[in-house]
């Protein structure tokens, strides 16, 4: 159905893109000297042209690739915990037929921000540490593999802090428990949508990062709203979410239907005021690229 112009809304693709493609298909994706070319036919590919240009990298879009996996969506919906996992690990498929797609995804500014917010999550899981409170205890939403907890915990023997995990995925939890073992009490689980979890003691540093980014506004502020209240004095409630300037949000979006609500500075301040947040509580901060953002919610001392 894909092969002839329908004249509706199946557009088919003029001869030298699908050649381009063709050629990219051949060598496993696009190799570094395609990126530019290859980015610039996504970034501005149009909605009736989508359907012709999915038709020719049909054999890509599954699960041997990160975008496939990505579009297949096995577990239900997009940034499971294994393909965030995958980015942590770099992972690329070392089938050459699919190599270089895992590469070039590898390679985006996405990618890159999902690995800089693990190392801000570790940044902050030491400043905790640093300012000694009693018993110091950390709450993840949306925790996926927990290869942030498993690496804090891994480079720190010594740590004190209690991690309290919640994810809705039993895949997740499962990976992430069985991940994390060695670290016994320190880490807990709970398998509960995080809309639904109920705390049931305090903490210094909530968490979530690959969450927050698929809500609504009115869901993410009756998150702010309900998770606030378990914040301890001078604890603080982060929440990534990608930026407006995030230049792999068309390639999420063509290559693996993965649609995310970006968000700009201003936009994640006004949310955390209709919250009810005041505003001298509230501070945005972002990883090195620029490309995921950090709301800080601050519990006075
Ligand atoms: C993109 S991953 C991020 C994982 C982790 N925070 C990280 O950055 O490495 C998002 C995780 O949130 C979980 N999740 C999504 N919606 C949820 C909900 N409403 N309640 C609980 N978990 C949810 C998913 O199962 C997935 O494991």
């Amino acid at each position: 159905m894909f092969q002839t112009d329908t004249g509706g809304n199946i557009k088919r693709l003029p001869s030298e893109t699908r050649v381009f493609l063709t050629t990219l298909m051949k060598q496993g994706g696009p190799a570094p000297d395609d990126y530019l070319e290859f980015t610039h036919l996504v970034n501005n590919l149009g909605s009736e042209s989508l359907d012709d240009f999915r038709a020719i990298i049909a054999d890509a879009l599954t699960e041997n690739t990160l975008i496939g996996h990505a579009y297949v969506k096995p577990f239900g919906y997009p940034g499971d915990f294994t393909i965030i996992r995958n980015i942590y690990q770099e992972h690329v498929n070392p089938d050459k037929r699919f190599h270089n797609w895992d590469r070039f995804f590898q390679d985006q500014a996405g990618a890159n921000a999902v690995r800089n917010r693990k190392q801000y999550f570790l940044e902050h899981c030491e400043l905790l540490e640093k300012k000694n409170p009693e018993n110091p205890s950390v709450l993840i939403l949306g925790s996926g593999p927990a290869t942030d907890v498993h690496e804090y915990l891994a480079t720190h023997p010594d740590s004190r802090i209690h991690f309290c995990l919640i994810d809705f995925d039993q895949h997740a939890i499962d990976f992430a428990e069985q991940q994390n073992s060695e670290f016994g009490d320190s880490v807990k689980y709970f398998r509960i949508n995080v809309l639904r979890y109920k705390p049931t003691k305090m903490f210094d540093l909530i968490w979530s990062a690959g969450l927050f980014d698929y809500f609504k506004e009115k869901h993410f502020a009756y998150m702010i709203n309900k998770y606030y209240k378990f914040l301890n004095k001078d604890g603080e409630f982060i929440i990534g979410n990608f930026s407006l300037n995030n230049p792999t949000k068309r390639l999420m979006e063509v290559l693996s239907d993965w649609y995310l609500n970006h968000r700009s500075k201003h936009d994640l301040i006004n949310v955390a005021m209709e919250a009810g947040i005041a505003e001298e509580n509230i501070s945005v901060d972002m990883e090195a690229l620029g490309v995921n953002l950090f709301l800080h919610i601050r519990q006075p001392g």
